[in-house]
């Protein structure tokens, strides 16, 4: 049987953040209500034409899945275990913003068979949550994880962001110092980026807000990992940390090129060489599921040296490196025959090591990790 991870879109939040580009809006009941019933369409549609997939790793994300109903999260996950073959040991998570958790939906989450939460945490500062526009402060991620572990939940996530505005070393030291006493199992760490057409954007552009500078960034970077590696986290991914064993699967399935199915509005499939993805706009979305069809928006096959290009790049973001032997096994060419030129003139200047027969970034590589990218490109 066909193995894939299958991504489910809720595109509802509270409220929009000040840097958030996703696809999301506040959205009312009858929205949501409107969106839940073509989500189950589509996913009984995609099941009818996939057949029988085995789904190894959910990954419920958003948005805010936290913000539907969770009677709406229990329909959706029986429909998923009705349509396809949920491995029994399968990787179940949702994302969740602190401020937004009930008791009763943690344990319906529970009962559904999620087993990961991944929580928006960002900060520990409340000066700073408010700037960048959350809609909780400290106490309520507090709160969010006694809900969680309380309804079981013994794979937790926290989502840090560094490099906000105004944010200094010491802030974020103090949110990690702060976010070990949570005692997750997994920590996405991610510089922000600042998203055209966001609010932050645009203050940033008239001068009214003021942003870490280049170094600043890289240094709260580098000694956060360094902090995390010595509470005894384990970097596997440039903005991913985990206790042995809590790797994200889904993930890990991304960066590996394995197969994947999105549903819902603007998410992304590959599956069987071919990448296609959904409408981001509700009406085109609803439309195309009226007419019978899934609401894909565009498609494109891809080549040979596309996809040994992502492998590349994905695969070198991993801490674990790229492995000669693999690539050579998957594109039936000599790794250093195509590319000896551009590992040697990385490895002069520092950017990436060979070891064991595995190419990886060095710490000043996964700052300039682009530099390596753009070799690996067709
Ligand atoms: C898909 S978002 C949804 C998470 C959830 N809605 C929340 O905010 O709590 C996943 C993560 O992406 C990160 N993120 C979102 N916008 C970002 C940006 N502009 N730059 C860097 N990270 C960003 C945040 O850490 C966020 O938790
Ligand atoms: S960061 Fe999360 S909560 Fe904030 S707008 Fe984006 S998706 Fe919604």
């Amino acid at each position: 049987m066909e193995k894939a991870g299958l991504y489910i879109h809720i595109p509802f939040c509270e409220r929009k953040c000040h840097y958030c580009d996703f696809t999301s809006i506040p959205g009312n009941k009858d929205l949501k209500d409107r969106y839940e019933e073509y989500l189950i369409r589509e996913i009984l549609l995609a099941s009818s034409i996939y057949g029988n997939l085995k789904i190894e790793t959910v990954f419920i994300g958003g948005g805010t899945p936290s913000v539907i109903h969770e009677n709406s999260i229990r329909r959706i996950m029986n429909t998923i275990r009705r349509c396809f073959t949920l491995d029994s040991d399968a990787e179940v998570t949702i994302e969740i913003n602190p401020g937004t958790l009930t008791v009763d939906k943690a344990k319906i989450y529970r009962e559904s068979g999620i087993n990961r939460a991944s929580v928006g945490i960002q900060s520990m500062d409340d000066g700073i949550l408010k700037r960048i526009g959350r809609i909780h402060n400290e106490q309520q991620v507090k709160d969010t994880l006694k809900i969680l572990r309380l309804a079981g939940f013994e794979n937790i996530n926290g989502d840090l962001m560094f490099g906000l505005p105004h944010q200094s070393l010491k802030d974020f030291m103090e949110t990690l110092e702060k976010t070990m006493l949570l005692d997750l199992e997994h920590i996405s760490m991610y510089g922000l980026i600042l998203e055209e057409e966001t609010l932050l954007y645009n203050w940033y552009n008239r001068g009214l807000v003021s942003m870490p500078t280049e170094d600043e960034e890289r240094d709260m970077y580098h000694t956060g990992i360094d902090f995390l590696e010595s509470k005894g986290f384990r970097q596997y991914e440039i903005s991913n940390l985990s206790r042995e064993g809590f790797e994200c699967r889904h993930n890990l399935g991304y960066w590996r090129l394995e197969s994947y199915i999105g549903l819902g509005l603007s998410s992304h499939s590959s599956m069987g060489g071919r990448r296609y993805w959904n409408h981001s706009g509700f009406s085109n979305y609803f439309n195309k599921l009226d007419a019978g069809d899934l609401p894909i928006e565009g498609e494109e096959i891809i080549s040979n040296d596309l996809l040994e290009a992502e492998y590349l790049i994905l695969g070198i973001r991993l801490k674990e490196g790229l492995s000669i032997e693999d690539y050579e096994k998957r594109f039936k060419l000599s790794f250093m025959g195509k590319y000896g030129e551009v590992i040697h003139r990385h490895e002069a200047s520092g950017l990436i090591e060979l070891i064991d027969g595995r190419i990886k970034l060095t710490r000043k590589g996964m700052d300039l990790s682009n530099q390596v990218e753009i070799d690996f490109l067709p």
